[in-house]
């Protein structure tokens, strides 16, 4: 009998651990660095060469094609209307889109009316996975090549060997498998120096990273703040002093300056040097709860779906979480229903967004005053106060704008940045109001003026002409 029981509770132990193992998700597929898993080149760079080895992934992967909206402008009143003032001087003022799937995003970056003649190599690195090829074969001439001089024939003819009709002309070299998997262990890696570089001067050696810490760092490799070295127009992450938009600011006040970067654009309401913010979704994650608690960007955006054969795979649709609030969301939040999870980020966003737009508003109050203290005659240096104030206020509230969770990823940390933006924005209307004041400027006059451009912006109804509003005969060009 006693043997009995001990076999029997052997058989517990086995049976237990293989409904265990199947409860748990994708072991079945769990990936073993060691060992080929595929017979590709570890070159390959094609999604479709991925697609007999993994079909469940590449079914999800397309369905990234589903999202098949067109592009929405950010310009219409029912998001950032007055963007086109914002950017004003720069080539964001013609066109600046909400985002769409992955597999669009060649697509978009060719048809997207800000690439232009000058456009160059590095406005490619986050959009195709010919990026690592076009490394190998340009080295550090591919930042600077010219975009659609170099760049595009030379992809158009390494897509050549594979087009995909389902992915469509360009689709088929979007962001696919090879930028963060190892196609021949299907390792998690990272294809994008510009993140190994970034965390490496943070201290952070990126081949030691942890199975957690990899399912953030390969999104991290784009959905981040970045600008252009001078120099060989290298894709740069500012991160040396910290992740927070503060830290970001200090950086590009003193390290980026000493190395020659002083600004992105010269703005031509205020004529202030303004820093370009773009989407710093892994930064803002990096210190709010979520981030902090260790939550990886994939386990909501790429959570546990079954598929019909019972199999578990960590789904390659790339949403809004909200629609898998269940398998995203309730896995730790299991307390909470659907409809309370859904209705609590509703609260964030609405938040969220109403502070963003007053400090838009207040921002674009600050440009125009700095205009009419120039056309005013005010002292040169009070002006250029004015322009770094500017500088700052523009650069707070548009590096929380940029971010794509609206407010969800980081909420205190969205709020505290903005607050920052309103200040310095308050800053420039009080020193500028001291400055008219002194000149005799009528102040009803200006802001009846503003209330003016900022009417004709918003009833502008094609966007791509709104920005020609930003500036008339009261408001002269400064750039
Ligand atoms: C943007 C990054 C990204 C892209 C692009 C991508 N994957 Fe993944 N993939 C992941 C992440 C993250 C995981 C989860 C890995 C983990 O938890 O260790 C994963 C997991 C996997 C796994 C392991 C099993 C599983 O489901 O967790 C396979 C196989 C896989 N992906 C195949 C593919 C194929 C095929 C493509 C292209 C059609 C692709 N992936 C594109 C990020 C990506
Ligand atoms: C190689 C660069 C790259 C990598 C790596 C990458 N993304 Fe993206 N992602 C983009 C770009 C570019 C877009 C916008 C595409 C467009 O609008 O055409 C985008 C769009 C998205 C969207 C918006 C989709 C929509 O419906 O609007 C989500 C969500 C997203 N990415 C999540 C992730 C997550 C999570 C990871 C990591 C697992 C990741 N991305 C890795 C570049 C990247
Ligand atoms: C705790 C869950 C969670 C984590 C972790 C998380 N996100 Fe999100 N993310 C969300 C939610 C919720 C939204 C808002 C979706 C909406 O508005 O419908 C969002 C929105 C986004 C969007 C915009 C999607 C769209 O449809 O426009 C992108 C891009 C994105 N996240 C990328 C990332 C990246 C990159 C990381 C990691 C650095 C990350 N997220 C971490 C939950 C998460
Ligand atoms: C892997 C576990 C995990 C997942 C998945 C997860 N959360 Fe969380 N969530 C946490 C933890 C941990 C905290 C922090 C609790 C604390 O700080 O006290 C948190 C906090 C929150 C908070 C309050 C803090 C804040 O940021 O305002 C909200 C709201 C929230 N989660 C919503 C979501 C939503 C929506 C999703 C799905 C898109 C999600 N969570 C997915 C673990 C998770």
């Amino acid at each position: 009998m006693r043997k009995f029981g001990l076999v029997f509770k052997l058989l517990m132990i086995v049976l237990t651990l293989i409904i265990l193992q199947a409860c748990l998700g994708p072991d079945d597929l769990t990936v073993d660095e060691t060992e080929p898993l595929t017979d590709l080149s570890p070159n390959e760079y094609l999604n479709t060469a991925f697609k007999d080895a993994f079909p469940v992934h590449y079914e999800s992967f397309l369905r990234n094609m589903g999202i098949g909206r067109p592009p929405v402008s950010k310009f219409i009143p029912e998001y950032e209307p007055y963007l086109p003032i914002l950017f004003a001087g720069f080539p964001f003022e013609q066109e600046y889109n909400t985002t769409r799937g992955h597999t669009y995003a060649v697509e978009d970056v060719i048809s997207i009316a800000r690439i232009g003649e000058r456009s160059i190599g590095s406005c490619m690195t986050c959009k195709s996975s010919t990026v690592t090829p076009l490394l190998q074969e340009f080295g550090d001439d591919y930042w600077a090549a010219n975009f659609r001089g170099e760049i595009l024939p030379r992809m158009e003819e390494l897509a050549s060997v594979g087009a995909s009709e389902e992915l469509g002309e360009y689709g088929h070299v979007s962001i696919g498998c090879s930028d963060c998997h190892n196609p021949v262990t299907m390792e998690l890696r990272i294809t994008r120096p510009s993140l190994t570089n970034a965390l490496a001067r943070q201290g952070i050696d990126v081949t030691e990273a942890t199975r957690n810490e990899m399912r953030t760092y390969v999104c991290a490799q784009c959905h981040v703040e970045y600008y252009f070295e001078p120099e060989l127009q290298k894709v740069r992450f500012p991160w040396d002093l910290g992740n927070r938009p503060e830290d970001m600011y200090d950086y590009f006040q003193t390290i980026a300056i000493e190395e020659g970067f002083n600004y992105d654009y010269i703005h031509a309401v205020s004529g202030s040097p303004i820093l370009k913010a773009q989407h710093p979704e892994y930064e803002l994650w990096s210190y709010g709860s979520h981030g902090r608690a260790g939550v990886s960007c994939s386990d909501c955006h790429m959570p546990f779906e079954r598929r019909d054969d019972r199999r578990k795979i960590s789904s390659h649709y790339w949403v809004s979480p909200l629609e898998t609030i269940q398998q995203s969301c309730r896995t730790c939040h299991s307390d909470k229903t659907e409809k309370y999870i859904r209705d609590r980020v509703g609260e964030i966003q609405e938040r969220h967004l109403n502070a963003v737009h007053e400090a838009q508003d207040l921002t674009v109050e600050a440009h125009y005053y700095v205009n009419r203290m120039i056309t005013a005659g005010a002292p040169e240096d009070r002006i250029s106060e004015a322009q770094n104030f500017v500088r700052e206020a523009q650069w707070y509230t548009d590096i929380i704008a940029a971010e794509n969770s609206d407010g969800f990823h980081n909420p205190q940390g969205g709020m505290d940045t903005l607050r920052m933006a309103s200040d310095a924005a308050n800053n420039v209307l009080k020193l500028a109001t001291e400055e008219l004041l002194k000149l005799n400027v009528d102040l009803d006059e200006l802001r009846t003026e503003i209330s003016k451009v900022k009417e004709t912006v918003l009833n502008e109804e094609d966007p791509f002409q709104k920005h020609i509003h930003a500036t008339n005969e009261f408001f002269p060009k400064q750039n």
